[in-house]
């Protein structure tokens, strides 16, 4: 397992370039199940999670090759008659249940298993299922398994609003049922991220008639198939990479320049960042990116599109943490998506939860520290906390992050950042973050520990049943 030792209080400086979306990547991926022929997809990152995908897509019956040389991705369906999604892969990514609503529309059945939960808090599927039901498809649920049958699917008026707004990659996979769905099918209160949007972009090219993309309300004309003849497609820019790189810089200080940008679906990020005291200013698919003053508190909320993602929560709890004042997130779409809170705290953060949001108290500073990652967008959070931090950190589990993110850290390294990718093992944890260190080193660390953390008899006062301060 790797792990990042970080050395922070490094201004950012320089630029790179944002990689394609992974999260339109991914239901694009899941879609070319329903597709007759081969595309080519341009921009599609390198990740552990579209890997994952494509070993699940590769026992589906799709075929892939992939050019480093111009970043491409050629995926063709060679057989049709598998429809079996594992559990050992799809507990690996949430998102292999895109491929549920490719295979019943183009095969007619699909055996998906359940993803389970994960570590931002309960998933559900039951609005994929009941749009799903709603276009005549038979679905039951046994050993782990989603049994999905439909001869044909016929067009129906689906509402797929539930008590967290919609569903990204619910709209995905009723989008593809849709398209292929004998008839008419509407959908109220569809999701209206860019991500679903490129996916719609994506099948009308190739012949699907759907109507309202990024609106709540779609309409979906059925059609017999989607045709491909090596048709090209180029993947999105990544919005939440771009905002991680922005907060990146918001916490360290100094300027960078984003490529490959489309600040346009990133409205309420770029506000908030505005507003807490980052400046960006657009160029084209270009943004430049810098902060000179002290960071500003702010109160904030996620939503569903167009609102502040819940992909940027754990890097704007990061980032609040070092504004002078008061702050407050809540987060509307996982309501207890907050593991990272702690591991900031571990940091020197000063943040309190209260239900479905935290409440910061910024600091001045942040001390480096040895902490885990535990979601792909909570390593994120800890990465630029750390780079902001003074001394050194060690962000374990970080196999999170490259779930998610192509080469952040080279990224980072190229913007100026002393981020290096180790073997997590005792010998590559810094120095500074070990207790023997602490003892030759730092005497007053060392005193700090050994009277508050390392449970001393004598502390312990019997008689009153109470611990002494010592
Ligand atoms: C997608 C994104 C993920 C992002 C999330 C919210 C991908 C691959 N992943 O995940 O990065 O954090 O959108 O923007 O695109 N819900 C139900 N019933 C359902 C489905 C969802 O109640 O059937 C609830 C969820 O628990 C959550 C909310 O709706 O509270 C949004 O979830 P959803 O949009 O489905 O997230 P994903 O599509 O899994």
């Amino acid at each position: 397992m790797d792990m990042f030792v970080v050395r922070g209080g490094q201004p950012l400086a320089g630029h790179v370039r944002v990689s394609g979306s992974k999260n339109a990547a991914l239901p694009i991926m899941a879609a070319m199940l329903a597709v007759d022929g081969p595309v080519r997809l341009h921009d599609v990152p390198h990740l552990v999670d579209v890997r994952t995908l494509l070993d699940l897509l590769t026992r589906l019956g799709l075929q892939h090759s992939r050019s480093e040389a111009d970043q491409t991705l050629e995926l063709e369906v060679v057989d049709t008659t598998l429809c079996l999604a594992e559990y050992d892969l799809v507990r690996k990514m949430r998102a292999s249940i895109c491929v549920l609503g490719p295979l019943l529309a183009r095969r007619g059945r699909a055996c998906v298993s359940l993803p389970g939960g994960c570590n931002i808090g309960d998933r559900p599927i039951d609005l994929h299922l009941k749009g799903l039901r709603a276009l005549g498809a038979e679905i039951q649920i046994e050993r782990g398994y989603i049994f999905a049958e439909a001869r044909q699917l016929r067009g129906a008026h689906i509402f797929l609003g539930g008590p967290f707004g919609s569903t990204v990659t619910g709209t995905c996979n009723l989008m593809v049922a849709g398209a292929l769905a004998e008839g008419t099918t509407t959908i109220e209160s569809a999701a209206c991220e860019p991500e679903v949007v490129d996916l719609g972009n994506f099948l009308n090219q190739l012949g699907a008639r759907i109507e309202g993309l990024g609106t709540p309300f779609l309409r979906i004309e059925g059609v017999p198939s989607l045709n491909a003849a090596g048709d090209d497609y180029r993947i999105i820019p990544d919005r939440i990479e771009a905002a991680t790189l922005m907060m990146a810089v918001a916490m360290t200080g100094g300027d960078i320049d984003l490529e490959n940008v489309d600040l346009r679906p990133l409205t309420a990020v770029v506000e908030k960042l505005r507003e807490v005291g980052v400046t960006i200013r657009a160029m084209g698919n270009r943004v430049h990116v810098s902060r000179q003053g002290a960071l500003r508190p702010t109160d904030c909320c996620t939503l569903p599109y167009p609102g502040i993602p819940t992909d940027v929560q754990a890097q704007l709890m990061a980032l609040l943490t070092m504004a002078e004042g008061m702050s407050v997130i809540t987060d509307k779409v996982f309501p207890d998506r907050f593991m990272h809170a702690a591991e900031l705290v571990r940091m020197g953060a000063r943040i309190r939860r209260e239900g479905p949001s935290a409440i910061i108290s910024g600091v001045s500073r942040l001390s480096g520290a040895n902490v885990m990652a535990s979601d792909l967008r909570a390593s994120a959070a800890l990465v630029i906390a750390a780079l902001a931090g003074e001394g050194e950190s060690a962000i374990r589990r970080i196999y999170h992050l490259d779930r998610g993110y192509e080469q952040l850290e080279r990224k980072l390294q190229h913007l100026g950042a002393d981020i290096r990718r180790v073997q997590d093992c005792p010998e590559n944890i810094p120095a500074s973050l070990r207790p023997e260190w602490s003892e030759v080193e730092d005497a007053e660390h060392t005193e700090k520990l050994q009277q508050f953390v390392i449970p001393r008899p004598h502390l312990f006062d019997r008689s009153e049943s109470r611990v002494q301060r010592p």
